[in-house]
Formats: C-alpha cells, sequence, structure tokens
C-alpha cells in the first residue's frame, strides 16, 4: 500500500482531484440534473429484449462502426444530418475527451467560459490540454462581443461553448455560436447536454453546422432522453471531423450491449421525451418560488436552477440532506443548485427549503446535525 504523491505519476497530474459530485442514497437526488423520471416499463422492455439478442453475439466484438446507432442519433437529430456526421462514445464525457485528444494535447490550449461545466477541466487536464479561463459578462451571461473578443486576443486551438451552461443554466444564443465561431481558429465545441430542455423558439447551435467544418455540437441521452446509467453521448460534425475521432478512439469502445440498448432506446424517443414539458415546468416553478423564499434564482434554460442569496450553501446543502435531499454545492459563493424532477419532488424540496427560513440559515442550524455528512462539494 503507498500513497498517490508517492506514485510516479504525471507531474501536471499531481495535487488534482477527480470529478466527486457525491452519491448518495437519499429519496430526493436533485444533485447531478439527470431525468428523475424512471424510464417507462414497456421500453425498459424493448431495450432488454434488444440487449438479449445482442447477448447471443458477444462472443465477437461489436460493431466498431456503430452504424446503426449512427443511423438512428442522425433520424434523432433532424436539421439534415448524415449518419457520417455522427460520432458516440460511453457518455458525453467520453465524446469530449476523444476532442480533446484529436485537436487538444500537450502544447495546445482549450478556453473555456467558467463557471461551466467541471468536467470541461478535468478532460483538459487528463489529455495534457492547457486550460484557459475566459471571462463572462455580469450573472455568468456571456454575449458575442464578449465571448468572441477573448477568442481573438487568445487564439486558442479549441473553445469549448455549453449551452445552456452548466451550473448556471444560463442561456446562449447561436449568435454566441456565430461570432466565436468567426473569431476562432480551431475547433469550436458546442456541449448542448441540455438542449432538449430549451425553449421550443430558441434554435440550436446544430442549424450552424452546414458550411461550419470547425464546429462541432455534442449532446448526451443522459438528461432528457432518462439514459444517464446507459452511458450515452454523441456529437454532429463534419465527417472528417469523424474520421480524426476515429484516431483516438480506442478500437471498439461502445459495446454491442451499449449500441442495443440505445438504438432500442431511441425508437421509443417520443415516450423517453414524454417528460420534458413537464420537467421544464417544474424548473419554471422553482425559479418562481425561490425568490419568495428569499433567494435569487439566474434564469434557466436547463433541467435545474443555480440561484443565490443562501447565507451559507454548506450549511443548507447539509440541512436539505438531513431531510433527505441531496442537492449541489459548485463551490460559489453564496448559491446552490437544484435539478428539476417531478411535481412531488418540487413541492418536497420547496418545503423543506421554506422550513430552513430565510437564507437557509434558521433551519440549517437545525438540520446540520441530524445525518451523516457526504461533502457538499462538486
Ligand atoms: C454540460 C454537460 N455536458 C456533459 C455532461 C456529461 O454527460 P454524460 O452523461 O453524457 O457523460 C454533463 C453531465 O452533467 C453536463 O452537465
Amino acid at each position: 500500500m503507498t500513497s498517490l504523491s508517492e506514485l510516479p505519476i504525471r507531474d501536471d497530474l499531481r495535487g488534482k482531484t477527480p470529478y466527486g459530485a457525491p452519491q448518495a442514497s437519499v429519496r430526493y437526488q436533485l444533485n447531478v440534473n439527470e431525468n428523475t423520471h424512471p424510464v417507462p416499463e414497456d421500453v425498459a422492455r424493448h431495450v432488454v429484449e434488444s440487449v438479449a439478442r445482442a447477448v447471443l453475439g458477444v462472443n465477437r466484438y461489436p460493431d466498431r462502426e456503430f452504424t446503426e446507432l449512427r443511423e438512428h442519433l442522425a433520424a434523432y437529430l433532424g436539421h439534415g444530418i448524415a449518419p457520417e456526421q455522427i460520432w458516440a462514445a460511453n457518455g458525453s464525457n467520453e465524446v469530449l475527451q476523444h476532442v480533446l485528444q484529436a485537436f487538444g494535447g500537450p502544447g495546445r490550449t482549450l478556453l473555456g467560459f467558467p463557471p461551466t461545466y467541471s468536467m470541461h477541466t478535468i478532460i483538459a487536464s487528463g489529455t495534457g490540454t492547457q486550460w484557459v479561463a475566459g471571462e463572462r459578462d455580469a450573472d455568468f451571461e456571456l454575449s458575442p462581443e464578449t465571448a468572441a473578443r477573448q477568442v481573438a486576443e487568445l487564439q486558442p486551438d479549441v473553445v469549448f461553448l455549453c449551452a445552456p451552461n452548466n451550473p448556471t443554466g444560463t442561456p446562449l444564443g447561436v449568435d454566441v455560436v456565430q461570432a466565436v465561431y468567426d473569431a476562432a481558429p480551431g475547433i469550436v465545441l458546442v456541449d448542448e447536454a441540455y438542449a432538449e430542455f430549451m425553449p421550443k423558439d430558441q434554435p440550436s447551435a446544430l442549424s450552424l453546422l452546414p458550411g461550419r467544418e470547425r464546429l462541432l455540437v455534442s449532446r448526451t441521452m443522459s438528461k432528457a432522453f432518462a439514459f444517464a446509467g446507459a452511458r450515452v453521448g454523441y456529437l454532429a460534425a463534419d465527417p472528417a471531423v469523424i474520421d480524426a475521432l476515429r484516431l483516438v478512439r480506442l478500437p471498439y469502445h461502445l459495446s454491442a450491449l451499449t449500441q442495443a440498448a440505445a438504438v432500442a432506446a431511441l425508437e421509443h424517443a417520443p415516450t423517453m421525451l414524454a417528460m420534458v414539458d413537464d420537467i421544464a415546468a417544474q424548473r419554471d416553478r422553482l425559479v418562481a418560488a425561490l425568490p419568495e423564499l428569499g433567494y435569487r434564482p439566474y434564469p434557466s434554460s436547463a433541467n435545474f436552477v443555480f440561484f443565490g442569496d443562501v447565507d451559507d450553501p454548506n450549511a443548507t446543502f447539509e440541512a436539505l440532506f438531513a431531510r433527505d435531499i441531496l442537492i449541489r454545492d459548485v463551490g460559489i459563493p453564496n448559491t446552490l443548485r437544484v435539478t428539476a424532477g417531478t411535481a412531488q419532488e418540487t413541492d418536497y424540496f420547496l418545503e423543506q427549503l421554506a422550513a430552513l427560513g430565510a437564507g437557509g440559515a434558521h433551519g440549517a442550524a437545525d438540520g446540520a446535525g441530524d445525518g451523516a455528512s457526504v461533502g457538499s462539494q462538486a
């Protein structure tokens, strides 16, 4: 037995911390923006049948090109996207890793705009890509001018935009993507993990793909699609970008079981997405109710709400945890983030938050000692 610091690990990984959102078995798990609605039973049955058929063939390696899955994903995305423009992997995290393996790496830079999805920096570090932190406007907004100015100044090899942004929920218009693309010398990736929750009249960056061969748009089945446990993420881009990603993936990276499960689930897309409008309505309820409790919610077009004016986020986090609710403290002073789920989850969360008193202070003191702490940091 030794310790991490004594191992001959890469110097640039020394002192780093891994992704670590707490996984605790509480009744109200509202901390990692999953779809809290379970997979409908008829879909589950079809997925199991599809996986059962695939199992009979697992003596052979899976289709390295995941042809059927790419066809299904292209059809799901629409926008005239062809299967040759699709890449997929075990979660969009792995997709992003492939992107940085191919286009980032030692001696190259990735510009992002924090606060943003914590894995963007972690994947940069894992691939030896230098993370450059850009700046946002007030209230975590990002205007085309602010973004494009920094891209023009810094000339990064890769830019990551997050639309809508996690953890703040901030919408990001295609005008920003367009301005960044025009200013960027290299790859521009738009992480659209929460795109299905955007208002219906807000266009996706997918609409910008024609004629922009350096633009990549990543998506996931983990959020709106209620398939987080299956680990399926994907992106759409020019077919030449897909060729680049083939150079860095491990052969057969998507198992036959994953492919079979995802194809079956995609055949039920309307059922799997049936809850999206309900979830968006719960998000809007949270945004409307939080000010009445003395908090300041930020506008969100995702399936979560980021809110400020929390006196002591750690104490509020612990007090809610003691009441069977897990939310997220992303380490931004006086803020917390909560996932929008079912109406019942919203009711309970708001009820318990109200019971803590203004700013979360009163109940925080009451509740903090009631349960075992899981640590609130991401
Ligand atoms: C912005 C963003 N991108 C990507 C992901 C990763 O999703 P996946 O489960 O597809 O790896 C998340 C997960 O929380 C996310 O918030």
